[in-house]
């Protein structure tokens, strides 16, 4: 037998980082890296001096930021940037792409600006840059912040290849609801998981070191808790408690500003009537004063202005006043900054010590990545995508599938791993087969051209084999046509003059095709650059158009069905799952789409996903998590499946629907099977004293896991709490631990995963993190419904 510890560095990290959570209440956190940069007395020196010598005009520039190339969000254009840029009157610069273009303005501002500082050029590169990626929600499904790092590294070095030294992620709001369309940009629904993506992400960005030459300053996102607006609505207000806002909400920014995030970007939400973007008690309070952030925080795009809908003031005069005191330092796109500080300060409404402070932390930023001594961008060879690159563009999206379901099929066995051999004819059906826009996912920097089709693929492996009907569009009706002239990026979604079909004509063909075919694989979705990512909330969460139909027709056939599921946010397979045998959750996998589904449905990859969303039976259950609390009058089966038979009916369930998700968080099959023995502790109790005093790790679970299967496998071992008396109730079950561990057929291995302060505590209703003596509820398994238990107690 095989023994290890889990990654110990990253645990202590986390140990260190939340047990910091609290003004008061332990702190072990130590500044290294980024941290330590910016809060260097050298380069603070630098910003000093610098500052003694701007005017008012010139460090209120500083503040300000345009978008001098494509509008991501509603956009006022101005002319004059070179003017501005040469005036000193521009600090950033977003979606201004390449050598040549972000060159042209940054000789202006090094060489004809009074004070030659250069320009800091941001731009949205969300899931890999030129080497497009898996969305970040598919990342998070692979549980392995390891693969998080690596896409954000290869990005880095892209954009800064690019001119870009600032990327706007990682997006860590907590997403609970499916309606909310930028699910698909998050790592779903769990703190704990996304607090190590997070910790992921910004390493890989920032490689604890800005001054590199490709590294990128990294900006977590959207502060705070834009994830939970009310009814999926995006845009929509946040009304939340405090201690859901800092147990839950605040936690995996928390842990990007204690990996060293350089930069925060506000959100559009109102929290609890504070708009984001004029909110002290998260801008300044919080992340400052609390988790002592050096860093700056920039609003979303046109946030500034848009207080005045917010209705928190008359004029944008007062608006951009309540937004920079509360700690917003750069103004995106509103452009009120820039109109309407200078007046204010000359008339005595701001101290100009207020803008000082501002500028103060742009200048950091700028000096740590060495932006002072390297300005300029290296204008290189035309961009290809490198074959390493594709290689871990195919293994990373290969890592984030996750098989839902794999039953017998009478007659034929379990469908998936796909057996060739056996068969004559496979169908391939549905509009994204060959969709390279969609396949790329929402909110990519990426060209479709550079994506590998899942029929393209499928062809090269089948040849005469493989058959392919389209089946239907994605959208009907007047949505279709606009999903076919719509504009992504700069560049037209689809070739001009590209035809809307007639859907009865696809689906009826599709089903001749099938009808010829051993085997149907379907690949549905939604059309995820039209439907998810901002402003794409739905209502429904089935597939769009008439795919549904499609599926139905197809499966009707009688022919054995595997269904690929391309979607950034879950989808409501509730029919798919009682009549499709085998079901694989592929998201939006980016440019190696093709080979890596191939990868796994012909098994030369054993899938290894789980969701990091619960995906939903009916829209009426968002929004849905695993982490429930307690309530008086629990359902039978709390976390299983709702009896129908349950004699009483005052339970804390649906009339007409089960409580629990149709695939739980956690939830990701594998061709192997793996056995868990029972958990144990290597200490039963732990006293409190103990538990108060270190960021070390208090005890460890462990568990001896076996492939009992015949194919090697990886699986995500996961561990579950439960706090069982605690003065505020807590969830009937917490993710606190989690590694990958990969097996050879009947091969054991023992995992142990540490738990300490972080994972052990909880916040009171004096919102500073505690553990009082209580017993705890271990589960150890594949997935939040896992069965193995144990249990350890805080003692007095
Ligand atoms: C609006 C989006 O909310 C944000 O995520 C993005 O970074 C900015 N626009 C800049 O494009």
């Amino acid at each position: 037998m095989f023994s290890f510890r889990l990654d110990a560095a990253r645990s202590f990290f986390s140990h260190a980082a939340i047990c910091a959570l609290l003004a008061a209440g332990p702190v072990f956190a130590q500044q290294t890296g980024t941290r330590a940069q910016l809060a260097s007395k050298e380069l603070n020196e630098r910003v000093e001096s610098l500052l003694h010598k701007m005017t008012l005009e010139e460090k209120v520039g500083q503040l300000a930021q345009y978008s001098a190339g494509f509008a991501t969000g509603p956009n006022e254009s101005r002319l004059t940037y070179d003017q501005l840029v040469e005036r000193g009157a521009i600090g950033s610069m977003l979606n201004v792409i390449g050598a040549e273009q972000t060159n042209h303005y940054q000789h202006i501002a090094v060489e004809k600006s009074r004070l030659h500082i250069p320009l800091l050029f941001g731009l949205d590169v969300i899931h890999g840059d030129h080497t497009s990626f898996p969305v970040p929600l598919a990342i998070a499904a692979s549980w392995d912040p390891q693969a998080a790092e690596s896409v954000a590294r290869t990005a880095a070095v892209e954009a800064r290849a690019d001119g870009i030294a600032w990327v706007f992620s990682p997006m860590v709001d907590v997403s609970r609801d499916a309606r909310w369309g930028r699910i698909i940009e998050s790592n779903g629904e769990d703190p704990y998981l996304s607090s190590a993506l997070a910790r992921a992400w910004v390493k890989g960005y920032q490689q604890d070191d800005l001054t590199k030459p490709d590294s990128v300053a990294a900006c977590v996102k959207h502060f705070a808790a834009y994830g939970a607006a009310i009814g999926g609505r995006d845009y929509n207000a946040v009304d939340m408690s405090d201690i859901t806002l800092r147990q839950v909400y605040l936690a995996p920014y928390r842990a990007a500003v204690d990996a060293g995030v350089a930069t925060v970007m506000t959100s559009f939400n109102s929290l609890n009537g504070v708009p984001a973007t004029a909110n002290p008690l998260t801008l300044t309070r919080i992340l400052r004063k609390e988790w002592g952030f050096d860093g700056f925080v920039v609003s979303d795009w046109g946030a500034v202005g848009e207080l005045l809908n917010h209705a928190i003031g008359a004029d944008g005069a007062t608006v951009a006043r309540k937004a920079l005191e509360a700690g917003t330092d750069m103004d995106m796109e509103s452009n009120l900054y820039a109109t309407v500080i200078a007046s204010q300060v000359r008339e005595g409404k701001i101290p100009e010590s207020v803008v000082d402070e501002a500028v103060r932390r742009v200048l950091r930023v700028k000096f740590a990545l060495g932006l002072f001594e390297h300005p300029y961008t290296q204008p290189g060879p035309a961009w290809t995508i490198t074959p390493e690159r594709r290689a871990l563009a195919r293994k990373v999206a290969a890592e984030t599938l996750v098989l839902l379901k794999n039953e017998p099929v009478e007659g034929v066995g379990t469908l998936l791993p796909l057996k060739p051999a056996k068969l004559k004819k496979v169908a391939l059906i549905g509009p994204l087969a060959d969709d390279r826009v969609n396949l790329l996912g929402a909110w990519t920097t990426g060209d479709p051209k550079d994506v590998n089709t899942p029929l393209a693929e499928l062809k090269q492996r089948l040849g005469e084999k493989l058959l392919y009907s389209r089946g239907s569009e994605l959208l009907t009706g007047p949505d279709a046509e606009v999903l076919k002239h719509a504009v992504f990026g700069g560049s037209k979604a689809y070739e001009d003059g590209t035809a809307i079909e007639d859907d009865d004509k696809l689906i009826a063909q599709a089903v001749e095709t099938t009808k010829q075919a051993d085997v149907a694989i379907l690949a549905l979705g939604e059309p995820t650059n039209w439907m998810e990512g901002e402003a794409s909330s739905r209502a429904h969460l089935g597939f769009t158009g008439n795919q549904q139909k499609l599926l139905e027709a197809v499966v009707a056939t009688g022919k054995p069905v595997i269904l690929v599921v391309l979607a950034g946010r879950p989808l409501q397979l509730t029919w798919a799952a009682s009549h499709v045998a085998a079901i694989v959750e592929a998201w939006s996998p980016g440019i190696e789409a093709g080979p890596a589904i191939a990868d796994v449905l012909f098994g030369d990859v054993n899938p290894s996903g789980k969701l990091p969303s619960s995906l939903p039976r009916s829209v009426g259950q968002e929004p849905l998590t695993y982490m429930q609390f307690p309530t008086g009058r629990p359902a039978h089966g709390e976390l299983d499946r709702m009896p129908k038979d349950a004699p009483e009916k005052f339970q804390s369930r649906y009339m007409d629907e089960d409580n629990a998700a149709l695939f739980p968080f956690g939830w990701g099959l594998s061709y192997t099977r793996f056995r868990y023995a029972k958990p144990t502790v290597n200490r039963a109790e732990v006293p409190l004293q103990e538990a108060l005093s270190t960021g070390a790790p208090l005890l460890t679970v462990g568990v001896d896991v076996t492939n009992t299967g015949s194919m090697a496998g990886t699986e995500v071992v996961q561990l579950y709490l439960r706090n069982t008396a605690a003065s505020v109730e807590q969830p009937l079950r917490e993710l606190k631990g989690f590694a990958r561990v990969t097996l050879a057929p009947g091969e054991t291995k023992h995992v142990e995963l540490p738990l300490g302060f972080a994972e052990l505590s909880f916040v009171a209703t004096d919102l500073h993190r505690t553990i009082e003596p209580t017993t705890y509820d271990v589960w150890v398994g594949g997935s939040s419904l896992a069965t193995e238990e144990t249990s350890f107690k805080v003692i007095e």
